[in-house]
């Protein structure tokens, strides 16, 4: 039986690849046999830290936006490639702050936008063999949460910051434990690969019923 999860032969590009989530996915890829992957990161130095075995392109820029990301990736992936075959797999990076109406406006409804922008992009893709679809995560343990007022209150208040995520979990999200970027990178692998050929346009909302 083929093994739908390996990625021998195939290439991703993943922003923000040097930290959290997307240091997180290119691990998972990389264990995953993936041949080559694409790193974009406006922290170009990080991302030859992060020990893969594959062949890493490393990208210091800055890119700007998801739509500009988005529509590149699907006008070079509609395009046939040296063996004639077109069409890939797209996953946006949404939350589940654009779900709810709790987060500071610009960050709640640029989320909102990626959720929307999946559904469309993923009926637009179809007929090239192109898959969108997007992951709304709740809270990850990374550093953009520890940038956050509230967790650093926490941390202040319990002694560290595992402790904060923990209290936290607890109060808030019904399944009761803050979420590993790792296990965030298994459920963008699963969409990438071939065991998710049928589902595009979808948003997998994988919070812990934090949205609830
Ligand atoms: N951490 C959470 O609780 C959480 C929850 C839901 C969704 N998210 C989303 O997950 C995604 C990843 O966040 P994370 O938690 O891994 O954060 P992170 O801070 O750990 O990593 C973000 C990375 O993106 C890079 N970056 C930022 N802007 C860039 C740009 N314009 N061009 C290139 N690289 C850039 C940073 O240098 C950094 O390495 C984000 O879209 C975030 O909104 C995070």
């Amino acid at each position: 039986m083929a093994n739908e999860l390996d990625f021998s032969g195939k290439v991703a590009l993943i922003t923000g690849a040097a930290s959290g989530l997307g240091a997180a996915t290119a691990r998972w890829l990389d264990a995953h046999g993936i041949a080559e992957l694409v790193l974009v990161d406006l922290d170009r130095p990080a991302l030859s830290e992060l020990g893969l075995s594959c062949k890493v392109t490393p990208f210091g820029g800055n890119l700007g936006g998801t739509f500009l990301a988005l529509r590149c990736a699907m006008r070079s992936m509609g395009r046939p490639g040296s063996g004639g075959a077109r069409g890939g797999s797209i996953v946006l990076t949404g939350s589940v702050l654009g779900l709810r109406a709790t987060a500071p406006i610009d960050y709640g409804a640029s989320k909102a936008a990626v959720a929307n922008m999946a559904q469309i992009a993923g009926r637009e893709g179809a007929p090239h063999g192109i898959r969108v679809n997007a992951v709304s995560p709740g809270g990850m343990d990374t550093p953009i949460g520890y940038a956050m007022d509230m967790v650093r209150q926490e941390a202040g208040r319990l002694g560290t910051r595992t402790a904060a995520l923990e209290e936290m979990a607890r109060a808030s999200v019904p399944l009761g434990k803050f979420t590993a970027p790792d296990e965030i990178a298994g459920q963008i692998g699963f969409l990438l690969s071939d065991l998710a050929a049928l589902i595009t346009g979808t948003v997998l909302v994988s919070d812990r019923r934090y949205s609830i």
